[in-house]
């Protein structure tokens, strides 16, 4: 379900030519997240004085703020290759060696969702990344033999929105670890701004501040936003960008003004109206949603607790009161709509 909505933070498939256009190439260009770009700016400097190739990276936070374009960030500044892989796209021992094997020295092995590699696999990558050696088990039983690959000096950059899903050796391994954080609006609406000017969008500063206050403090719902604003405009409005016809198209959306769509608003329901606002189990709210679990906990919570809307406490999910005081006021907005029509 997740999937299909604008406000989601999970990639979609045509974001992926819209995030190469529009992807910051390096750090002077990234914006936000400045202790992170000041600590890899010095990471990155140190490595390359030494010539050495950048201590494996972690990279964790909520989908959509950016963990990708770091890593691609990371080896245009370190002039290195990159290759891009997934988690659960490795599911042999083969596929790891071939892929390392093809490394050149100082080149960047990328692993999205890393927290999702198998325990085999993860086992491979121990002396892979402390050792840049491959073990190879060669036949089975008493006459079995281990050949020791040697692997080039590579840098493994995991990305993962679960850093406690990722198990501590694995973790110890990484010499660098940054947690993105969400933006502030003042950074997303210059984010909205520098896409708008790549894709010689005309927008008003109004208007770059209202899609970035409606995208749950997320670039990559803001440039989705934009681009769907930008369709709104040039059909209803000549091409301009103007804040009010940003707000029109927003509200089309469904998106309101705290970046909340109709499924934040029913899980919000669901949590005060099912269960008396809670606590209530993760499995449990997940049923009464027909969402999985995973779902919720990646994609809904995180924003919804930035909020403060929703609280995690060990006997569950509980209501605030700012969720009440929201309801009451999506309930009164909705009545006022109800009696214009
Ligand atoms: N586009 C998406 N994320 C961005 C960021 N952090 N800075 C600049 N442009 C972006």
């Amino acid at each position: 379900m997740d999937e299909e909505r604008i406000i989601s933070a999970s990639e979609q498939n045509n974001d992926k030519t819209w995030d190469l256009t529009l992807r910051p190439q390096t750090l002077d260009e990234y914006i936000g997240q400045t202790k992170i770009k000041a600590n890899l700016d010095i990471v990155l400097r140190a490595a390359k004085e030494r010539k050495e190739a950048v201590d494996h990276v972690l990279l964790f936070g909520p989908p959509g703020l950016g963990k990708t374009t770091l890593a691609h960030i990371i080896a245009k500044e370190m002039g290195v290759g990159i290759k891009v892989t997934s988690g659960p796209a490795i599911s042999k021992a083969g596929d790891l060696a071939a892929i390392i094997t093809n490394l050149q020295d100082g080149d960047i092995l990328f692993i999205d969702e890393i927290h999702r590699l198998n325990k085999t696999i993860e086992e491979i990558l121990y002396p892979a990344m402390e050792d840049f050696a491959l073990d190879i088990i060669l036949g089975k039983g008493p006459s079995a033999q281990i050949l020791r690959l040697d692997l080039p000096r590579f840098t493994i950059i995991g990305a993962t929105t679960r850093y406690n899903l990722i198990s501590s050796p694995l973790r110890d391994r990484f010499g660098v670890t940054f947690r993105l954080n969400f933006y502030d609006h003042d950074e997303l609406a210059d984010i909205v701004k520098r896409s708008a000017d790549i894709l010689a969008v005309p927008i008003e500063g109004q208007a770059q501040m209202e899609i970035a206050s409606r995208s749950r403090a997320t670039p990559r719902i803001a440039n989705r936003i934009l681009k769907r604003v930008r369709d709104y405009a040039q059909v209803k409005a000549g091409g301009d960008v103007s804040l009010d016809v940003t707000k029109k198209a927003l509200n089309l959306m469904a998106i309101d003004k705290h970046g909340l769509d109709d499924l934040d608003r029913k899980l919000l329901k669901v949590l005060v109206e099912n269960f008396a606002g809670g606590p209530v189990g993760i499995g449990t709210l997940a049923a009464a949603l027909q969402e999985e679990s995973g779902t919720i906990e990646e994609i809904f919570e995180p924003y919804l607790m930035q909020l403060g809307f929703l609280s995690r406490t060990s006997k569950g999910r509980v209501a605030t009161e700012k969720t009440y005081e929201y309801l009451e006021a999506t309930k009164n907005q909705e009545k006022e709509q109800n009696q214009l029509f």
